[in-house]
């Protein structure tokens, strides 16, 4: 049902759709039929971002990038039911977001609460290792901008320590967002696991930097 209500839906990008195998480098030709920049969402869940950012900015284009589609589902009403028209969604995996976007067609990248893959062998697959950040260097802008927020202690770390090593410039960062000169970066916009864990009692920690 949630599938086959995506599979409908034009904001929602997924393998099988005429324009999923075109869409690199197509984004404002093709999707929103506008030249403002694009931000992107990883891991984007239920889409807050996306949906939260298309709503205060409506002259700037918001792409949400998920590897499940009922998670995407429930973000994907959410933009119908609003007729936002700068904001849709990707379901796949950030492992190939080059396949899904050209050398610098991306302006800002978020990623809210990514799975913190916490076990040895695991670091690989953080959405901050160097692995990813080579392709967000890639697909960026040259004064691109990523966001990342985190509840997580050891993730916010290793992001920090990949950082320290890696050629990055106008590094921000804060240990406790909510008590943080940052506050206002984050746009007043808080994910579903954010909620959860912040009723949990945890301080979120939140970065941004551009790459040299
Ligand atoms: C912990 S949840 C956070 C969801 C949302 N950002 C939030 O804060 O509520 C992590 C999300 O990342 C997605 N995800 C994990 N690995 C991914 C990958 N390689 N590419 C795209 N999405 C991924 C998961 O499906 C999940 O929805």
């Amino acid at each position: 049902m949630r599938y086959q209500q995506i599979g409908r839906q034009d904001h929602v990008l997924e393998e099988g759709k005429p324009l999923y195998a075109q869409i690199s480098g197509n984004w404002n030709s093709l999707f929103f039929k506008n030249e403002n920049p694009i931000t992107v969402e990883l891991g984007c869940g239920g889409g807050e971002y996306t949906i939260g950012l298309a709503r205060q900015f409506p002259h700037r284009n918001f792409a949400g990038l998920d590897v499940k589609g009922d998670r995407i589902w429930k973000g994907a009403g959410i933009v119908q039911d609003l007729g936002l028209k700068n904001a849709g969604f990707l379901r796949g995996t950030a492992d190939f977001l080059e396949r899904f976007f050209s050398p610098g067609e991306i302006a800002e990248i978020w990623i809210p609460f990514p799975d913190p893959r916490p076990k040895p062998g695991q670091e690989k697959r953080r959405l901050t290792h160097p692995r990813y950040l080579g392709k967000y260097r890639t697909l960026l802008k040259p004064d691109g901008l990523v966001h990342f927020k985190t509840d997580n202690p050891e993730l916010f770390r290793f992001t920090l320590d990949v950082l320290k090593k890696y050629p990055v410039r106008d590094l921000f960062f804060t240990y406790d967002l909510y008590h943080s000169d940052l506050l206002a970066h984050h746009f007043g916009i808080q994910t579903k696991y954010e909620q959860q864990f912040l009723k949990e009692g945890f301080t979120i920690n939140y970065l941004q930097f551009r790459f040299s």
